[in-house]
C-alpha cells in the first residue's frame, strides 16, 4: 500500500470508532451541526416526498404514527425537521455518548424524540418488527474503508452485523431508507447481501458536482434467523454476540469518505 492510500485507509478505518466521533462532537457549539453529511434536509425534501411524506402508512398524520429510526443521528437537523412535519415518534441512535448528550440538552423541548446511546450492530432494546422507517445517512459508509475488491473482515463483519440488525428492528412493511455517496457498484451488492431486502434506487443531487443516491430497501418477505443480543458496544469490532459475517463481495470504493 503507498504512503497515500495508507492515509486514506487509517482515516477512514477511524469512522468506526465511538471514540473518533466523541473527539469530532466534542467541539460543537450546540446551536448548530458540527457536520450535515453528504446531503440537508432541504436537499433531501423530493426524496422524502416521495418516499416517506407521501406513503401511506409513513405519514405524519398517519394513525398510529410512524415510528423513525435514525441510524447514526450525529447532530444533523434531519429529526428536528421532521418533528416539524408532525414525526413525533422518533428515536435517534447514536454510538457516541457525547453527540448523544449535546442533542438530548439542545433538543429537549421537542416532544417524541428519544436521543438513546446504541450501538447499530446490536440494538438492545429495540424490539423485532418495530419500525416503520429506518433512515442511515452516511452512517454505512463511515463503517466502510479499504479496498472495493478486498475488504477487510472488519468491515465485512460491522456491516454485516449491522443490516442485520436494520433488518431485525424493521417491520415488514418498513422501508430502510440509505443516503450514500458510495458508487452503485459496491452499494448494491453490499445492500442486497444475504437476500435480506429488496432494492430500489435514485441518483440525487443530480445537478451538483457530486452524486449522492438514496436506496428504498424492504424487507423481503423470508427472513434470516433472528439474532440475539447481551452487549452494547462502543468499540469499532462487532459485539461477541452479533451473528457472523454475511459474505459480500466489493463493499467500499477508493474515494474514503466524502466530507462536504
Ligand atoms: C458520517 S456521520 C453521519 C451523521 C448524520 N447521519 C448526518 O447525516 O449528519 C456517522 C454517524 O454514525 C455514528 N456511528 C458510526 N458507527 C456507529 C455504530 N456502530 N453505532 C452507532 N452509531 C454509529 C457516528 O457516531 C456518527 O454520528
Amino acid at each position: 500500500m503507498s504512503n497515500g492510500s495508507n492515509k486514506t485507509f487509517n482515516r477512514d478505518q477511524q469512522f468506526g470508532h465511538a471514540e473518533y466521533w466523541d473527539e469530532r462532537y466534542k467541539d460543537s457549539d450546540g446551536s448548530a451541526p458540527t457536520h450535515e453529511w453528504l446531503l440537508s434536509f432541504v436537499d433531501l425534501e423530493p426524496f422524502l416526498k416521495t418516499n416517506l411524506f407521501d406513503v401511506p402508512g409513513l405519514r405524519s398524520q398517519d394513525d398510529p404514527h410512524p415510528l423513525v429510526l435514525h441510524l447514526g443521528s450525529g447532530d444533523s437537523t434531519i429529526p428536528i425537521d421532521l418533528s416539524r412535519l408532525g414525526y413525533t415518534s422518533q428515536i435517534c441512535a447514536d454510538f457516541s455518548p457525547t453527540v448523544v448528550c449535546l442533542m438530548r440538552e439542545q433538543h429537549a423541548s421537542f416532544p417524541g424524540i428519544e436521543w438513546r446511546l446504541l450501538d447499530l450492530r446490536d440494538m438492545q432494546g429495540i424490539p423485532p418488527n418495530s419500525i416503520d422507517v429506518a433512515f442511515d445517512k452516511s452512517t454505512l459508509d463511515a463503517m466502510i474503508y479499504g479496498s472495493p475488491w478486498s475488504p477487510p473482515p472488519e468491515v465485512k463483519k460491522n456491516t454485516g452485523a449491522y443490516l442485520q440488525e436494520v433488518h431485525r428492528v424493521l417491520k415488514p412493511t418498513g422501508r430502510f431508507l440509505c443516503i450514500t455517496f458510495r458508487q452503485p457498484h459496491f452499494m448494491k451488492p453490499l445492500l442486497s447481501q444475504g437476500g435480506l431486502f429488496d432494492l430500489d434506487m435514485k441518483v440525487l443531487n443530480e445537478r451538483g458536482s457530486f452524486n449522492y443516491y438514496g436506496y428504498i430497501s424492504r424487507k423481503k418477505s423470508r427472513s434470516l434467523s433472528p439474532t440475539t443480543s447481551t452487549s452494547t458496544s462502543s468499540s469499532t469490532s462487532a459485539p461477541a454476540s452479533t451473528p457472523p459475517a454475511i459474505p459480500i463481495s466489493g463493499v467500499s470504493d477508493d474515494a474514503g469518505a466524502q466530507e462536504e
